[in-house]
């Protein structure tokens, strides 16, 4: 069933036979001060960790590099239909840009090993941030902007950062998002203050800044431009974190994920070319954000460290200003390769079903589309590949991962589809499925998906400032693996289909949020009594968030009117992002006789999937309940 014509099998055998020789083979695309004295190291950290004893720059290896042999060549090219802008930036440029960036960090006080919140939109100036915090060995921690001021401030006070970058506004389609009094309410919020914060003051909006605290950005940059300040790469240890990006948990408390200098560097540029397919000075685009991981791996550091073009699209699939969008960046710019998220694809297909706009641009250096960030349905893949007439492949990983953990590696040779499946492991991860007792499932059977450790380069190593916390998420549950918390099987193949999580994490539009973190601002409402959110599958966006409400005895309330400060209550404390849009209320949540809640079935009924009553519920009545309510309004499958 498999391709003769792919490498992949040679390749990932050559990985399992020696995976410390693989790896010091990667290593050898990436410029190192110092080079490791081991590849792998067994003792070291939780479960080993790599490339220790190197030195190294990531901001050298994505900019200083290339300059001499590609300076002229665009680095980053800025697409804006928001704000009407494009602005190629060279490589010469960026290191322009970002040393003298550097040198105003240095000049705010931060230093090696100090954390710099980036709370800011999809602009240049947010990947001039990452690179010249990378630059001076500061860590990074980028909040998206679509999180409110509580969400910003839990990650500060995580973080505790020296000093926070941030920009008057983002744009969303045709409204202008004011960030700043959002970091102004984080910063009165969080008990960590940061000495000082750097802000760009976009042309749609001027902040006010606070007297003591605030930097105009441009202002600083020009005074360092005009004294010729520019701050040098400083070296630091492969082992040493390049950032921290929370990422939700089961609580309301996000997880800090830690990512480091040398394994990174060396897995992201390894996927570049064997997995996505795309040689240095081609143009690449990412269309997510960099507050997300995709963006971090794969709108900065991957393209960079791989000498492409990295494209910056601040827009959307659709209405900025229509679905030929992304068709018009594809063409504008030569990209070969595109990745986003299923979401932007279905949000195509719906308002252009036809494709007719397509027609309009010219994709001839179009090579690939890879998905990823949610299930990859089958409808959406086969809609994208008669359309494009290009390879469309869904991959799986996750923010923890850093980089694909399966695809399907054009790199190397595509094998055959199967839609549905994000395909095979990559080097460096083993999978296997297990069952609740830790055994090995076998062929066709659902389970958990874990990743037996060693987890290659360029995964997490540990939680920020919470080993304990990484070794129960992650890896007590089944000693020896990692596990994703997806569940799924592989095949007869050894393909792996990703079904959906373990944990009560849910998918909206491929953005990743707790249903617990929810059910806490739910909680928090005088009139709720108890609560229970689940991901209701949605055309558009894969799931929505629901949630169901079981009000105080003596409320005399309406409930549609508590209903909608629950809407708006889950937008303040959470933000947009979560797309939590209904409410419903009940009286009384489905529970099984220990009190625990049904929040399995009452998804299946939702969804109108087939659902059967728990042999352990309390009071069946209650489902039948969800289920009338649920169709009342129109919903329920
Ligand atoms: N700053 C402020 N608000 C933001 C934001 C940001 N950076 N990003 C999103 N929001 C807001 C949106 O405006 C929206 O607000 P609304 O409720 O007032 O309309 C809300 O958060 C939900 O955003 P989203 O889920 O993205 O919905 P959408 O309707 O704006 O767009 C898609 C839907 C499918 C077009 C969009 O999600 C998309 O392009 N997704 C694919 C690419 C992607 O980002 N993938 C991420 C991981 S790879
Ligand atoms: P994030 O950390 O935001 O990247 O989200 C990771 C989660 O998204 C994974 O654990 C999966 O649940 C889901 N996911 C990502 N990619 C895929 C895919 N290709 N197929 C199925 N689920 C996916």
């Amino acid at each position: 069933m498999l391709s003769a014509q792919s490498r992949y099998h040679e390749v990932y055998a050559g990985w399992k036979s020696d995976p410390e020789g693989f790896w010091a083979e990667a290593a050898r695309e990436i410029d190192w001060i110092r080079p490791a004295d081991k590849v792998f190291d067994s003792q070291a950290g939780i479960y080993g960790r790599w490339f220790v004893g190197a030195q190294c720059n990531t901001c050298y290896n994505a900019v200083d590099r290339h300059v001499a042999t590609r300076g002229d060549q665009a680095a980053i090219i800025y697409d804006s239909p928001v704000t009407g802008t494009k602005r190629a930036i060279t490589y010469a440029e960026l290191q322009a840009e970002v040393a003298t960036l550097a040198a105003v960090l240095q000049d705010m006080g931060v230093t090696k090993g100090d954390r710099v919140v980036i709370y800011m939109p999809m602009i240049p100036e947010t990947t001039f941030a990452m690179l010249a915090c990378a630059r001076i060995g500061a860590i990074h921690s980028v909040v998206f902007g679509g999180f409110a001021a509580k969400e910003l401030a839990t990650r500060i006070d995580d973080a505790k950062p020296k000093a926070i970058l941030s920009a008057s506004c983002g744009i969303e389609g045709a409204r202008v998002i004011p960030y700043k009094p959002l970091l102004d309410e984080a910063i009165s919020l969080s008990k960590a203050k940061p000495e000082s914060c750097l802000v760009f003051q976009r042309p749609q909006l001027d902040a006010s800044l606070v007297d003591g605290r605030d930097l105009d950005w441009a202002g600083a940059v020009a005074q360092a431009r005009a004294e010729g300040r520019k701050a040098d790469c400083v070296p630091v240890e492969a082992t040493d974190p390049l950032y921290v990006l929370y990422t939700s948990g089961t609580t309301g408390i996000p997880k800090g994920v830690v990512r480091d200098n040398g394994g990174h560097m060396v897995a992201l540029k390894w996927s570049m070319g064997h997995f996505f397919g795309v040689k240095p000075g081609e143009v690449f685009w990412a269309a997510s954000d960099v507050g997300w991981v995709v963006g971090h791996s794969y709108i900065v550091y991957g393209p960079l460290l791989h000498g492409c073009t990295a494209i910056l699209y601040e827009g959307k699939p659709v209405g900025t200003p229509d679905a030929g969008a992304y068709w018009r960046v594809i063409a504008d710019h030569g990209i070969v390769t595109l990745f986003t998220a299923p979401t932007a694809f279905r949000a195509i297909k719906k308002e252009d079903p036809g494709a007719d706009l397509l027609k309009k641009y010219d994709l001839s250096a179009f090579r690939a589309l890879f998905l990823a960030g949610e299930r990859a349905d089958p409808d959406t893949v086969k809609w994208a590949e008669d359309i494009l007439g290009t390879p469309v492949i869904d991959h799986w990983w996750q923010t923890e991962t850093g980089w694909p953990v399966a695809g399907n590696p054009l790199g190397l040779g595509a094998l055959p589809v199967k839609h549905g499946s994000p395909t095979v492991p990559m080097p460096g991860y083993t999978l296997d499925v297990l069952d609740e007792a830790g055994k090995s499932v076998g062929p066709n059977k659902m389970g958990s998906i874990v990743i037996k450790l060693p987890l290659p380069p360029g995964a997490l190593p540990t939680l920020w400032n919470a080993d304990e916390r990484f070794r129960d998420s992650y890896l007590s549950v089944y000693p020896g693996y990692y596990n994703t918390s997806d569940a799924g099987y592989l095949d007869q193949d050894g393909y792996i289909w990703v079904m959906g999580r373990t944990d009560d994490i849910i998918n909206v539009a491929g953005h990743r949020l707790s249903t617990g973190g929810m059910e806490e601002v739910l909680a928090s409402h005088p009139a709720v009594a108890e609560c229970a959110v689940i991901g209701m599958k949605d055309a558009l966006k894969g799931e929505v968030p629901c949630g169901f409400v079981v009000l105080k005895s003596g409320i005399d309330r309406s409930p549609e009117e508590i209903e909608a400060e629950l809407v708006a209550l889950v937008r303040e404390k959470i933000g947009p992002v979560a797309a939590f849009k209904l409410a419903i209320t009940v009286s009384r949540l489905p529970k099984t006789r220990s009190g625990k809640i049904l929040r399995g079935t009452m998804k299946k009924i939702a969804d109108g999937d087939e659902w059967s009553t728990p042999a352990t519920i309390d009071d069946p009545m209650i489902l039948t309940e969800i289920g009338d309510v649920l169709r009342a309004r129109g919903l329920a499958g």
